[in-house]
C-alpha cells in the first residue's frame, strides 16, 4: 500500500549513511510500489552538485551497497528521477532559499538529519526561518543522541524550541528489525507466554548481540563510544524494555512508550562487580581492537556483559544478562527467556534438569524456537530429552523477498505519522540517567577492560559473571 506523497529532504544527503542505507533502502520501498511514484527525495549537503551529479552519485551507491535490486538499471532509471539536489550551508545562509522553492505544497514535508548532532539546532532554526518546516512537518534523527543526560537533554530541548515532540522521530534501527516487532506479537497476540511471563516462571533473560565485524574505519567515533553508548544505551535497552514491559492496553506510540519508559525507571543502579568490560585483542582471527580503533593505548570497550534488575513487582529478583561485543565468534543475536526449573518430577531416575527456553533470533535466521521436553523416541523406557520447537520465519512464511530492512520500514513510518517504533524524548534521557553513573564509575577508577582473542566469545570474567549464579551464557553459534 503506497503511503502518502512526501517531500523527503535528507541533510547529509552525500553521507556514509545516506548513500549505504537510506537512498538504497528508499529505493527498494520505490520498486515496491510503496513509495509514490511522485515523491520526492532532496539530498542537501555542503559540496557543490546539481542533481544530474547527485543522481549520478545515488546510482553508484546502489551499484556498491543495494543487493539484487541493483539489477534494475530501468527502475534506476525512474528512481533517480525523484531526487534533487541542493548545495547547503547548515550555519550560515547560503541554499535555503532555493530548498524554499524546491517544496511542494500539500505533501507530507519530512527532513531526516543525518548530520552530527552540533548542526541539529542549526538546521532546526533555519527550516523555522525559512517558512520550510511547519506544524505538521517531520523530522528523524539519528543515533548517538547525546553521549550523556547532559548532553541529552540539550539536544531535547534544542529541538523541542522549534518541534513539538509528535514531530520528532528518534531512529533506533533494533526497533525497526521484523523479530523485535515479533517479540510484541507473540507476548501479546498469544494466550501462551502472558501467563508465564513473571518472576514465578522465569529464572532469567539473556539479551546477545554478538558482532565479527570490528571497528576498522570508524575508530574516531567508536574509541569516544564505546559499547556501552553505541549499543547498551540504545539498541539492548530497547530488546529489554519490549521483553520487560506491562503489556500496553492498546498498539499505539505513547502507550507503548510510557510502557517501555517504566521499565527504564525501574532498571536499578548495576554495581562494580556486574558488569565486565572487554576489549579484543590480536589472533589468528583477527587485529586488536587499538590497531582496527588507531589508537594504542586506547582503554575503550569493545565488549560489555552485564547483570541487571528491574525493581518491579513482575520481575523481582529475576536478573536480566546482557552482553554484546564486536569481533566475537559469530554474528548472532538473541534473546532467551530462560524458565525456571520444575518442582518436582514424577520420572524416576531422571537426574537431568529439564528447563523451557523461548529463544527469540534476531539474526541469523530470524525465528524463535522454545525448548521443550519430551520423551526420547524408543523402547528405553520414560527418559526424557529436550528438543527445539523451532520456527524460522523464512520457513514457515516462505523467504520475502519484499520484506523492508529495518531503516525502510522506519522511513515509511516516518511518512506514515507513526511512532511507535521511535524512541521518546524521555526514553532516552531516561536510558542515559542510567548508563551515566556505570560510565562516571569506569572514569573514576580508570578501569581497564579484560582482554579477549578475537573471534572468541569474549573474555573469561564474563563467563564468571553467570558461573557465580550457577547459570550459564547461551552458546554464540
Ligand atoms: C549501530 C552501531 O547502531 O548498530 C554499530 O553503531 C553496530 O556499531 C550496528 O555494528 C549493529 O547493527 P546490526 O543491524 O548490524 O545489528
Amino acid at each position: 500500500i503506497p503511503v502518502d506523497s512526501f517531500d523527503l529532504v535528507i541533510f547529509g544527503g552525500t553521507g556514509d549513511l545516506a548513500r549505504r542505507k537510506i537512498l538504497p533502502g528508499l529505493f527498494r520501498r520505490f520498486r515496491s510500489g510503496q513509495m509514490p511514484a511522485e515523491a520526492r527525495i532532496i539530498g542537501a549537503a555542503r559540496s557543490e552538485m546539481d542533481d544530474a551529479g547527485y543522481r549520478q552519485m545515488i546510482r553508484e551507491a546502489i551499484a556498491e551497497f543495494g543487493s539484487e535490486e541493483k539489477q534494475d538499471t530501468a527502475g534506476i532509471d525512474a528512481f533517480v528521477e525523484r531526487l534533487h539536489y541542493v548545495a547547503i550551508d547548515a550555519t550560515g545562509e547560503g541554499g535555503w532559499h532555493q530548498l524554499r522553492d524546491l517544496m511542494r505544497d500539500g505533501v507530507i514535508r519530512a527532513f531526516y538529519f543525518s548530520v552530527a548532532p552540533s548542526l541539529f539546532g542549526a538546521l532546526a532554526e533555519r527550516l523555522h526561518q525559512h517558512g520550510i518546516a511547519d506544524a505538521s512537518s517531520r523530522i528523524v534523527v539519528e543515533k548517538p543522541f547525546g553521549r550523556d543526560l547532559a548532553s541529552a537533554k540539550a539536544l531535547n530541548a534544542t529541538l523541542a524550541e522549534h518541534f513539538d515532540e509528535s514531530q520528532i522521530y528518534r531512529i533506533d534501527h533494533y526497533l525497526g528489525k521484523e523479530t523485535v516487532q515479533n517479540l510484541m506479537a507473540v507476548r501479546f497476540g498469544n494466550v501462551l507466554f502472558e501467563p508465564l511471563w513473571n518472576s514465578h516462571y522465569i529464572d532469567h533473560i539473556q539479551i546477545t548481540v554478538a558482532e565479527t565485524v570490528g571497528v576498522t574505519g570508524r575508530g574516531s567515533y567508536y574509541d569516544k563510544s564505546g559499547a556501552m553508548r553505541d549499543m547498551v544505551q540504545n539498541h539492548l535497552m530497547q530488546l529489554l524494555c519490549l521483553i520487560a514491559m506491562e503489556p500496553p492496553s492498546i498498539y499505539d506510540a505513547d502507550t507503548v512508550r510510557d510502557e517501555k519508559l517504566k521499565v527504564i525507571r525501574a532498571l536499578q543502579p548495576v554495581e562494580p562487580h556486574q558488569i565486565v568490560r572487554g576489549q579484543y585483542e590480536a589472533s589468528a582471527e583477527g587485529p586488536s581492537y587499538r590497531e582496527d580503533a588507531e589508537n594504542p593505548r586506547s582503554f575503550t570497550e569493545s565488549f560489555l556483559a552485564l547483570k541487571c534488575h528491574i525493581a518491579n513487582w513482575r520481575w523481582a529478583k529475576v536478573p536480566f544478562y546482557i552482553r554484546t561485543g564486536k569481533r566475537m565468534k559469530a554474528r548472532s543475536s538473541e534473546i532467551a527467556v530462560v524458565f525456571k526449573d520444575l518442582g518436582h518430577t514424577i520420572f524416576e531416575g531422571d537426574t537431568a534438569r529439564h528447563r523451557n527456553i523461548l529463544s527469540i533470533r534476531l539474526q541469523p535466521n530470524e525465528g524463535m524456537d522454545l525448548q521443550v521436553t519430551i520423551k526420547e523416541p524408543g523402547p528405553g523406557g520414560m527418559r526424557l530429552v529436550d528438543v527445539p520447537l523451532d520456527m524460522t520465519f523464512a520457513d514457515a512464511l516462505g523467504p520475502d523477498q519484499d520484506a523492508p530492512d529495518a531503516y525502510e520500514r522506519l522511513i515509511m513510518d516516518v511518512i506514515r505519522g507513526n511512532q511507535t517504533l521511535f524512541m521518546r524524548g524521555d526514553e532516552v534521557e531516561a536510558a542515559w540517567a542510567w548508563t551515566d553513573p556505570i560510565i562516571e564509575g569506569w572514569e573514576a577508577r580508570n578501569d581497564v577492560p579484560k582482554l579477549y582473542d578475537a573471534g572468541s566469545a569474549g573474555p573469561e570474567d564474563a563467563m564468571m559473571l553467570m558461573h557465580r549464579d550457577g547459570r550459564r551464557w547461551r552458546e554464540i553459534k
